[in-house]
């Protein structure tokens, strides 16, 4: 009886972590405004489809190495590396991984840091009143204050790191199971006062209907990039979790879970923000600002309005932070399997972190003409290549790594979903996810 019990707790308990690590920013803040950079409906049908034939597979593929090495990354690559009788510097593979949420991280911080802002400018009442026009340019006036976003990145840092030294990610994943079906309630409610803007038809055909001439390359490789992103995939930051994952639980039902929320919180809240961009006359492709001046405009025509809007950046925070912890794991793992101990490795990631996100601080207001790369600042950077490369590139090496070097018997065992299962998905691995990465990859780097 209690082994049961203890079983259900832990199968449970991994698709949290997972579902804790996909909902994020990269549903509520970054769909939405990427999808009104590259054109509606067609970045939403190739986000779509990018999901079904490449992250979902590779998701799996991610995990699957972590459950079958049941170690961290890098020893997971390294020692199923030398049981195939390959190489072990596969295991570099682990640390290209943690660089690239080690820039994810630096610009997470910065945003969940505006949605702490949020929360306290909505609980005090800061938008009931105020005309459309008003609240798009406090936001500009919050971009252009580095020192309050620094408070608030600052703050929002020391929630993650707190958590991941004290080891106790466990507890606010609960709490997020807890909660999360509230954010999915105001997110319905909000796209029920949707459909009563006059902008609403005018989003859902925008959304809906897509015109597959407007398909450009970097529509294609924005839409790529996203699909890893969102689902946390590409940087073996799941495949911690999967070294986690209990026997007896199929890894394709599993994450097919997880996918489905996910999308699901990406579409409410799109239909939700371009409803009111459509009924202002809003530009669609206004930028990372979008939700933030979107949202505190459709609360305050709602009944309780400011009360919600404060709950929603509550509930946001709550589904960001664990976003975060999910991206720190690893890089703290590499420190504490080098032999620190998790306080002093948590703060001295939190703080070297802390430090590269400043220069998303300041891209905002003094350094936001100072270009990297390709007419880059520093934010536009880092919100661009990890997502765009570096994600797809270790993804595609995790795929590669899973489906073409592990022994089947390995592979199968571990993603747990029986042999026709098993073929069904390294065939798409193979032959589907892995020419497909590779030939958006190309094209955009020539
Ligand atoms: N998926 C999260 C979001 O949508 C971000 C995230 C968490 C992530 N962990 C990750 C992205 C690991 C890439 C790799 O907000």
């Amino acid at each position: 009886m209690s082994e049961t019990l203890e079983r259900w707790g832990s199968r449970r308990a991994f698709i949290l972590a997972v579902t804790g690590a996909a909902v994020g920013l990269g549903n509520i803040w970054r769909f939405p405004y990427m999808t009104g950079e590259n054109g509606g409906a067609v970045f939403l049908l190739l986000y779509v489809v990018f999901v079904l034939i490449l992250g979902l597979p590779i998701m799996m593929a991610e995990i699957l190495v972590g459950r079958a090495g049941r170690r961290g990354p890098m020893h997971a690559l390294a020692h199923l590396a030398r049981q195939a009788g390959v190489s072990p510097h596969w295991r570099w593979l682990g640390l290209f991984g943690a660089l690239t949420v080690f820039f994810i991280l630096s610009f997470y911080s910065v945003v969940s840091g505006w949605s702490i802002e949020y929360l306290i400018e909505s609980v005090n009442g800061n938008f009931s009143g105020r005309t459309p026009d008003e609240i798009g340019a406090s936001f500009d006036a919050f971009l252009a204050d580095p020192l309050r976003m620094t408070f608030n990145h600052t703050l929002f840092m020391l929630l993650t790191m707190s958590v991941v030294a004290a080891g106790i990610s466990g507890g606010l994943e609960r709490l997020n199971n807890l909660l999360m079906p509230l954010l999915y309630i105001l997110l319905v409610v909000l796209v029920g006062y949707a459909v009563t803007t006059d902008g609403f038809g005018t989003a859902m055909a925008w959304l809906f209907t897509p015109d597959l001439e407007a398909i450009t390359l970097s529509v294609v490789l924005n839409a790529m990039g996203h699909a890893f992103f969102t689902l946390a995939v590409g940087a073996c930051a799941l495949m911690a979790y999967g070294a986690y994952m209990p026997d007896h639980q199929s890894l394709p039902r599993a994450v097919a879970a997880v996918a489905v929320l996910d999308v699901a919180v990406a579409l409410l809240a799109g239909i939700a923000i371009f409803s009111v961009v459509f009924s202002q006359g809003m530009d669609p492709a206004e930028g990372p600002g979008l939700m933030f001046v979107t949202l505190p405009i459709a609360f305050s025509d709602l009944p309780g309005g400011p009360l919600w809007l404060g709950v929603f950046f509550l509930l946001l925070l709550l589904a960001t932070w664990t976003s975060s912890i999910n991206l720190a794991e690893p890089l703290v793992a590499i420190l504490t399997d080098a032999g620190l101990k998790r306080g002093k490795a948590a703060a001295l990631i939190g703080s070297s972190v802390w430090l590269v996100g400043l220069l998303s601080v300041f891209s905002f207001s003094s350094l936001s003409e100072v270009k990297w790369l390709a007419g880059m600042n520093f934010f536009e950077l880092v919100t661009t290549v990890p997502l765009e490369f570096f994600l797809p590139i270790g993804g595609l090496l995790i795929a590669i790594f899973a489906a073409w070097i592990m022994p089947a018997n390995t592979a199968m065992r571990s993603l747990d979903a029986g042999p026709g299962g098993f073929r069904l998905w390294r065939g798409l691995v193979r032959y589907v996810s892995i020419p497909l990465v590779v030939i958006v990859l190309l094209s955009a780097l020539w």
